[in-house]
């Protein structure tokens, strides 16, 4: 398969985890990659020119609208055009609502969703003007069912669906495509910091396919939901959760 053959995309958090793991399938596929992180993307670089397609590293602060709107002027730069945008970039702050600051509140917000924002604001334009483009972002299962210990996490997640699904209805008619993987639980830096004993005894026992994902398997959605072969697909989610929504 070579489904984004010719194709180029900006993947934020694409420093590891999911964000890296789609990158090197998206390089598979034949797009070239606009690595963006705040951490260091030189490793995902390399990977991705080993697999024959180009990259190149952007530190951006997803939170930062000057930080991004650089992002895409570079992105533009090297590679003269943006065809897709991977919304990833993320993070946790966990705490029962009882204990939950605002400082982890905003925090969270600030990253997931008016990053979502920030991101997408950025590569409008562009890809107004192309008359083609597809956005697609990271939600989960904890923005669709919630979680305890993350009501800011959850607001950002079922958030992103929501402006998805609006974007989709604006949007459509221009040649733009809008939708959101919403992963169950991944094996990534972000799930390692779940209490050993609450992810073995609360969480997996209730993923029915009984192990965490694989970052690759969202990045297979991912792929597919950028590719032609999604072309009438628009302000949906795909669950990709071993079935722990059910
Ligand atoms: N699901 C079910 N039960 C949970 C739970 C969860 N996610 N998190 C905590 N609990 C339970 C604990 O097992 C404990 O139960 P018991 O009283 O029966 O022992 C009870 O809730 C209280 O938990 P703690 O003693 O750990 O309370 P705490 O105040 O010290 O810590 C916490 C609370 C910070 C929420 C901590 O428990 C924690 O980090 N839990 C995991 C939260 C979680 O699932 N985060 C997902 C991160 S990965 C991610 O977000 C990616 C994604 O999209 C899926
Ligand atoms: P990760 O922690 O491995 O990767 C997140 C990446 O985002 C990191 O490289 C980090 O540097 C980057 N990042 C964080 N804040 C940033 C900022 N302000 N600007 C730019 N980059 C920033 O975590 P993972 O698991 O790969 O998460 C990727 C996405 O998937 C996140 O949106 C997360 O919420 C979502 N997700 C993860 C699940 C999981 O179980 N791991 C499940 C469902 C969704």
């Amino acid at each position: 398969m070579r489904g984004l053959k010719g194709k180029v995309a900006i993947i934020t958090g694409a420093a590891g985890g999911i964000g890296k793991a789609t990158a090197l399938r998206f390089a598979e596929e034949g797009a070239d990659i606009v690595v963006a992180d705040f951490a260091d993307g030189a490793g995902t670089v390399q990977e991705v020119e080993a697999k024959g397609t180009k990259a190149v590293y952007v530190k951006v602060d997803v939170t930062n609208e000057d930080s991004v709107k650089a992002m895409v002027v570079k992105a533009i730069e090297v590679f003269g055009k943006v065809d897709v945008l991977i919304n990833n970039a993320g993070i946790t702050k966990d705490a029962m609502m009882k204990k939950m600051t605002k400082d982890a509140w905003d925090a969270v917000i600030s990253v997931n969703l008016t990053g979502v924002f920030n991101c997408t604001s950025a590569v409008l334009p562009h890809m107004l003007e192309q008359k083609s483009g597809v956005v697609l972002t990271t939600s989960s299962v904890v923005g669709i069912y919630g979680n305890l210990g993350q009501t800011n996490y959850a607001a950002t997640k079922w958030g992103v669906i929501g402006m998805t699904k609006s974007w989709a209805k604006e949007m459509a008619k221009n040649g733009l495509r809008f939708n959101c993987v919403a992963p169950g639980f991944i094996g990534t830096e972000m799930v390692k910091k779940i209490p050993e004993q609450v992810l073995a005894e609360k969480i997996l026992v209730k993923v029915p396919q009984g192990r965490l994902g694989e970052p690759e398997e969202i990045a297979a959605a991912f792929a597919f939901l950028a590719s032609d072969d999604a072309k009438f697909i628009n302000g949906a989610v795909l669950s990709v959760d071993g079935a722990c929504t059910l």
